[in-house]
């Protein structure tokens, strides 16, 4: 991957702007393991090889699959590379996503992620809130947080993060200690955070935007399509290198099983969007 998309803190720790999401790495309905588990373990070596330095997880993902398939791919690890991994939830028998807010359950999260994973300390953790599974709802942090404030100060936990929160919450969350990250949903379609990623940008804050291509239901376009015909790329490509050139501050994680796909997605940080082609793009969230 080159760097003409540059670079950002996440934390202490400088990052390549386009990372990689490994949530779909787990089985269908990011439930059990991978159908080819081999292929998963090429897509994560892959994506080191092409310089990808920032890699998205959670031991909820599987649960417990992806963590160990990132492992057994990369372990011991690149030096530079950086795994982030949110804790908050849990998966019932029935790949249901549920809250997992209790001291108990934050530790032994933080606990699972460092044993999966093969690390002493993890390096970003984010809180991933549960008020509302589907969107962020209001509603105080402070007891998890400071659950997660302390396993940072015993050494288990370097950088914290937020994820799925508003502004209240990050406001709330940035009085009870050190954010460095945030981490929400957000891409060409669904631009709900806009002010909020201006904001960030001031402060230092990494923004990382999940579902950055639609997630389980990829972005359609014909705006997006006609994009990215007339400059020879594919929409996917043009929807990541819109995030790239929204702020300086968005580092997004395309997701993908495919090594095919992540080809495409990391050319995505070559590709320089014209004035016109910005504008027109900027237009698909207004409309939507
Ligand atoms: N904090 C949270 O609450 C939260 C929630 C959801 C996700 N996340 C994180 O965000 C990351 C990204 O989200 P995501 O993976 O769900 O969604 P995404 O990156 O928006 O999209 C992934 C989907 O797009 C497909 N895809 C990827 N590249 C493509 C390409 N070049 N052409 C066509 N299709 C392509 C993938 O299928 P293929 O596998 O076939 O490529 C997959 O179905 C996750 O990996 C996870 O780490 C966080």
């Amino acid at each position: 991957m080159s760097q003409t998309a540059g670079s950002f803190s996440l934390g202490t720790r400088p990052v390549k702007r386009l990372g990689y999401g490994a949530m779909q790495l787990a089985g269908p309905g990011v439930f059990g393991p991978p159908r080819d588990r081999a292929a998963a373990i090429t897509v994560l070596r892959e994506a080191v090889a092409h310089g990808v330095d920032h890699i998205d997880t959670s031991d909820f993902y599987g649960p417990h699959v992806t963590n160990q398939l990132i492992r057994e791919a990369l372990a011991p690890y690149p030096d530079d590379l950086v795994i982030v991994t949110k804790i908050g939830a849990r998966r019932g028998s029935d790949a249901s996503w549920l809250p997992a807010f209790s001291p108990e359950e934050l530790t032994r999260a933080v606990e699972d992620n460092l044993r999966n994973l093969g690390v002493d300390v993890l390096e970003v953790v984010n809180l991933r809130l549960m008020f509302d599974v589907h969107a962020p709802a209001e509603g105080s942090l402070e007891a998890p947080l400071t659950v997660l404030a302390e396993l940072q100060r015993q050494g288990k936990v370097r950088h914290v993060g937020l994820s799925h929160v508003t502004p209240t919450q990050i406001a709330e969350g940035r009085r009870l200690c050190e954010i460095v990250c945030v981490q929400n949903q957000y891409n060409l379609t669904h631009r709900s955070d806009d002010a909020l990623i201006d904001s960030l940008a001031e402060a230092g804050i990494a923004y990382v935007p999940f579902f950055p291509l639609g997630g389980f239901t990829p972005l359609q376009s014909s705006t997006l399509s006609e994009v990215a015909q007339g400059l020879g790329a594919t929409p996917m490509q043009v929807a990541l290198a819109w995030l790239l050139q929204r702020a300086p501050n968005i580092l997004p994680i395309p997701g993908t099983s495919s090594v095919a796909h992540l080809r495409e997605n990391l050319a995505a940080a070559d590709l320089v969007l014209p004035p016109e082609a910005l504008r027109a793009l900027d237009g698909i969230g207004a409309t939507g």
